[in-house]
């Protein structure tokens, strides 16, 4: 048995296999889980995309938000701080949720669930707000179109979409043009290369219309000379008679 077999329990194939280092094993959920080594693993540019997508956040319809999978770091209790009604997560990694549960303080404000982000158990329309932050990139692009799918699904016309990632192909950037340190992270990071040539506007509309809806780009911030972005979608619902 490979070692990372032991952590597939109820857990999605590539995330045990290229990630159980960093979100599975107990030892590295403690570490992982300071700010400093976030914040050196985003190139210091931890705070500012957390009070960027926070700030965005602030604009956005808050009766029912979901955090699509856990993070590091303070984004759970910030996201809980901003809005009145109890804040939806779901993770497949035990661990993660647990970690999450801890980081808040009343026991009706997280309301957290293990699922599968490729198919999630919640009814369609339900959420306002859904939040992605770093999740797409470490996603084969299957698991990433099933998952932008449920986020179609599962988020009501009229909804706000929040995704913090990495930008698009950064090709003039002088991190990507540094060959050793492209190849460093692109091999921790297997799934990255096709995460930064996605288009993905273009791909959201597609899952978007798989439920009758669309979305349209109506806020876009660049971050570390666009290596990272903060985007902003919002969702309506497609006219039955270009449904399609
Ligand atoms: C949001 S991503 C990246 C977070 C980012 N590196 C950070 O901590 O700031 C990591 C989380 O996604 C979860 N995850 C990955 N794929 C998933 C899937 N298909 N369904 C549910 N959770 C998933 C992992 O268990 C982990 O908790």
């Amino acid at each position: 048995m490979k070692l990372y077999q032991r952590f597939l329990d109820g857990i999605p194939w590539y995330l045990a296999r290229h990630y159980w280092w960093a979100y599975l094993w107990p030892r590295s959920v403690w570490f992982f889980d300071h700010q400093p080594i976030i914040n050196a693993i985003l190139f210091g540019q931890y705070r500012k995309l957390m009070d960027t997508t926070i700030e965005r956040l602030k604009e956005a319809p808050l009766e029912r938000v979901l955090q699509l999978t856990c993070v590091y770091g303070s984004l759970t209790p910030s996201l809980i701080r901003q809005i009145s009604t109890p804040l939806h997560i779901t993770d497949a990694a035990m661990i993660q949720l647990e970690l999450a549960r801890s980081k808040s303080t009343g026991t009706s404000e997280l309301l957290p669930t293990r699922m599968n982000a490729e198919s999630l158990g919640y009814k369609q329309d339900v959420f306002t707000t859904t939040v992605l932050f770093f999740l797409l990139h470490e996603m084969p692009a299957e698991a990433r179109r099933n998952t932008l799918s449920e986020a179609m699904r599962t988020l009501a016309p009229g909804g706000t979409l929040l995704i913090t990632e990495y930008g698009p192909l950064p090709t003039g950037h002088w991190l990507y043009r540094f060959l050793p340190f492209r190849w460093l992270l692109t091999t921790l990071e297997p799934f990255l290369d096709g995460f930064w040539h996605d288009n993905l506007p273009a791909l959201l509309n597609e899952m978007a219309s798989l439920h009758g809806k669309s979305v349209c780009q109506s806020w876009n911030s660049t971050i570390f000379s666009g290596f990272y972005r903060v985007s902003e979608f919002k969702l309506s619902s497609t006219p039955q008679n270009e449904a399609g």
